[in-house]
């Protein structure tokens, strides 16, 4: 059994105008223990579509289809019971850590109520836990740095005491929602290097969301790759990289830099991200796509399943690339 499995996941928002489809039917499931990368260009659903897995998405949206999580959908799930996996099997952190911590209190406090909270432990218990923690995540003089905080630390200090803090529970599933995109070169390395020692240490599974490759490409077991609320394509990352199936993931394979090309021959995507206002009845990337067929406008493209990759495109895969 997959330990995360997405079935037909919609989120539609309602807004004063027209509905927002952000995701449109997405498909994926994550094993026990892996690394799924989710790629796309901003405003592909990527955020909403892991927030509405675990009951943060905001009040205007409506969601249907499945997360199942272990045989059971937490779509059915009341807030209570949501709040519980949360805290104790599927951690997130976020692009932004200072937002996710309370200025006014210590990291003692903040790491500590999560263990009193849910596990019942008594705060001198509860703290040697946190400490520990502290270690795991390489954050020197661990000790003494809990009595700090928030602003006593580095953003790349404070990105490890969130993953630390959502480590505590010993989660199954770690959501990392852009974790480095606010940190500096040297920094990011740092953090995929740790979330990459989590998963050996504890075997946690990790879904990491991000709109850059180059990490993807050093960490990920997997990827999904998503546009317009779709999963256009997912794969293998040794697949993915390879042999892109889909004219999608061939344009942003040719966007990121590389040491063996010039930097004449970065190229950008043409034409401009997918207004998720209106409701594609075919293929959302069809008004950007170089491959475009006349059905691709009309139908939307069945989802293809062949040696371990999946895609949704109408053009022949052998066309793609060439
Ligand atoms: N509360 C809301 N009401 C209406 N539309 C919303 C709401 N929240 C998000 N959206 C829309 O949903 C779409 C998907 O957004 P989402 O944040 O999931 O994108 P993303 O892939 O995470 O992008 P990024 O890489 O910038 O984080 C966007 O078009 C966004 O404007
Ligand atoms: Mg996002």
């Amino acid at each position: 059994m997959n330990l995360l499995d997405i079935r037909n996941l919609q989120v539609v928002f309602k807004t004063t105008t027209k509905p927002v489809h952000a995701v449109n039917g997405v498909s994926f499931h994550l094993d026990v223990g892996e690394i799924l990368g989710v790629v796309g260009e901003s405003g592909s659903g990527k955020s909403q579509m892991t927030f509405a897995m675990v009951g943060l998405h905001s009040k205007n949206a409506k969601v249907s289809g499945q997360a199942l999580f272990e045989g059971v959908d937490l779509l059915e799930l009341n807030e209570g019971e949501l709040e519980r996996i949360r805290a104790t099997q599927i951690a997130m952190i976020f692009q932004n850590p200072m937002t996710a911590l309370n200025p006014y209190l210590r990291i003692s406090d903040q790491m500590a109520e999560i263990l009193t909270f849910h596990q019942g432990m008594l705060k001198s218990q509860a703290l040697m836990h946190c400490i520990h923690m502290l270690d795991v995540v390489q954050i020197p003089d661990a000790k003494n740095r809990l009595r700090m905080y928030p602003h006593e630390f580095s953003g790349g200090m404070r990105q490890r005491v969130l993953i630390a803090m959502a480590l505590l529970c010993q989660p199954r599933i770690l959501i990392a929602d852009e974790p480095t995109t606010a940190l500096d070169v040297t920094v990011q390395a740092q953090i995929v290097e740790l979330l990459k020692n989590i998963r050996q240490e504890f075997g946690t599974a990790i879904i990491l969301i991000t709109h850059d490759l180059g990490l993807v490409a050093g960490m990920t077991d997997r990827i999904v790759v998503m546009y317009g609320g779709q999963v256009m394509e997912s794969g293998t990352t040794e697949s993915i990289f390879s042999s892109p199936e889909h004219p999608y993931t061939t344009a942003l394979l040719d966007a990121v830099p590389r040491l063996d090309r010039d930097s004449d021959s970065l190229s950008v995507i043409a034409g401009d991200p997918l207004d998720v206002r209106d409701r594609w009845k075919g293929c959302p990337f069809e008004p950007r796509c170089e491959y475009h067929l006349p059905m691709c406008l009309q139908t939307r493209p069945p989802i293809e399943t062949a040696n371990g990759r999946i895609r949704a495109c109408h053009v022949d895969r052998n066309l793609i690339g060439k």
